[in-house]
């Protein structure tokens, strides 16, 4: 099969951050008709990974292809069309890919029709997408994180020519309104604010696959916010790598404060926000945390480690004292605030001392939540060309250790909610025990009670009754 190369991604090109002001489109209905009469009443499956970034641009292609007709399947056998959207943030959530395409290129095989397709952060890589071109010649459509409003058009031509396609421009990015989308969740939504990332912290992937930061219009965010809450949503999470940078690169005068604000102010039960940045993190947007009952007492604060010297060379511009500072802050204002974090082990030539920075810096902030992860180079980024003396058993280590000291404060904190009527989001069916439901409180800790199924998707009051390190048990509450 022949390849017909649209564009290919180039990491120079990807890092580029020439001008501040964003340009907005609209989204492109090329060859939509055309696209329709191929793939009304057929199937679609499609298989996200990584962060919510991902998980809403998976929303907005399950809307575009459920406006020409399309219908979703829940297992790829059987589909027409199958998209995997991939993450590329660390090596073990590319291996998950590798091993799924594995197992699906016998159905093109079998399905000569098929639309096998890759998207998302993997291919925004060269190195990779040239691996994934090589690897898996079933594969007949290539396209990036900038191509998805192009949906349409690309299905056509895979469709249409006997070539595989591939479409992936590295560029700053457009913010594209007047998508549709199909939500996964019908209580809880996010809701994207401000795309890409310009922070270029050395170890991360993400603002080469993710472009330039650009925020969508204030208004524009409220009419979104305004429909989900006119059809009954209950929470809404504003989404973007860095939500502390809105509106920085518009002429609105508003900031992420204010945008939180807006929003809180149109009466979502529940408003939650992330990734927010320790290095912008204003006291404006403390206060209004604080004064709005219904914006959640939670915020996911990635420290990446507790070492200076670290923190510089990751380019995360804070220290040590100014992020506890902050901690410091947030804590004496917000009455009741869970705090979690992101944390990195092992980064080249992190030293035995330098770890326990972190260890030490874990049990001042006594997180409520943490996730932990190994370092992992990413080709074309500043870390990854530097050399590393620490063995992989070393980082094994370290990393089991600052799970037990996060482990510990997490627990203390479970078992200090003992007794306490919390109220919960209800999600479902507990994914462990199917006669459970379970939710969240609104400092996002996951619960498990016996209940109605009427009661999902609204907020309810439980009594926690047991407390283990990562869910609680709870009955319903009827006082
Ligand atoms: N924009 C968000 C999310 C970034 S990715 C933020 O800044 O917090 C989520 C987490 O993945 C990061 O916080 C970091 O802890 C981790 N991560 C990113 N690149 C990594 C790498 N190369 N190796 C290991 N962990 C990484
Ligand atoms: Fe990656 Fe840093 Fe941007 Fe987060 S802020 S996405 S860790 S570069
Ligand atoms: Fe992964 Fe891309 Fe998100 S690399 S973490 S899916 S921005």
């Amino acid at each position: 099969m022949k390849t017909k190369i649209i564009n290919t991604p180039d990491l120079k090109k990807a890092a580029s951050r020439s001008k501040r002001e964003t340009t907005f489109k609209m989204a492109s209905e090329l060859n939509k008709k055309e696209a329709q009469g191929l793939l009304v009443g057929k199937k679609y499956y499609i298989r996200t990974y990584g962060c919510q970034a991902n998980v809403r641009d998976e929303e907005t292609m399950r809307g575009l292809l459920e406006n020409i007709g399309m219908i979703q399947n829940d297992k790829p056998e059987g589909a027409d069309v199958i998209i995997i959207n991939t993450c590329a943030v660390r090596e073990n959530a590319e291996d998950k890919v590798y091993g799924e395409i594995g197992n699906l290129k016998i159905l093109r095989k079998k399905n000569k029709k098929l639309v096998l397709s890759i998207c998302g952060c993997m291919v925004e890589q060269p190195e990779i997408l040239n691996r994934l071109m090589t690897t898996f010649p079933e594969v007949n459509l290539f396209f990036g994180t900038h191509e998805i409003d192009q949906l349409y058009d690309l299905l056509y031509q895979a469709l249409t020519k006997e070539e595989r396609i591939v479409a992936i421009e590295s560029k700053a990015g457009e913010v594209i309104e007047g998508l549709p989308s199909a939500r996964n969740n019908h209580y809880k939504a996010y809701v994207d604010i401000i795309y890409g990332c310009n922070k270029f912290c050395t170890y991360c992937i993400v603002p080469y696959t993710r472009g330039q930061e650009r925020s969508r219009h204030f208004d524009d965010i409220l009419k979104e916010c305004q429909a989900l809450i006119d059809a009954g949503y209950q929470e809404i999470t504003l989404l973007g790598q860095n939500v502390n940078a809105y509106g920085k690169d518009l002429d609105e005068g508003k900031d992420f404060a204010d945008l939180m604000e807006a929003v809180a102010k149109l009466g979502i039960p529940r408003l939650r926000f992330t990734t927010s940045h320790p290095w912008d993190f204003s006291s404006k947007m403390i206060d209004v945390i604080a004064k709005y009952p219904n914006i959640c007492k939670f915020i996911h604060l990635p420290v990446q480690s507790g070492n200076d010297e670290i923190l510089k060379i990751m380019g995360r511009r804070y220290t040590r004292e100014r992020y506890l500072n902050l901690v410091k802050e947030m804590r004496e204002k917000i009455p009741g605030l869970s705090l979690s974090t992101d944390i990195i082990v092992g980064f080249p030539n992190e030293t035995e001392e330098q770890f326990m920075d972190t260890v030490s810096l874990v049990d001042i902030v006594k997180y409520e939540a943490a996730f932990t992860f190994i370092y992992s180079p990413r080709k074309g980024t500043p870390a990854a060309r530097m050399e590393d003396n620490v063995t992989y058993e070393e980082k094994v280590k370290r990393f089991k250790l600052l799970v037990k000291h996060l482990e510990k404060h997490i627990e203390e904190h479970s078992n200090s909610l003992l007794g306490k009527v919390v109220d919960i989001l209800v999600d479902g069916p507990s994914k462990t025990d199917p006669n459970m439901l379970s939710g969240y409180t609104d400092e996002n800790k996951l619960v498990h009670f016996k209940g109605d199924a009427s009661l999902i998707g609204t907020i309810t009051k439980v009594k926690i009754v047991e407390s283990h390190t990562y869910s609680m048990i709870g009955e319903l509450y009827h006082g």
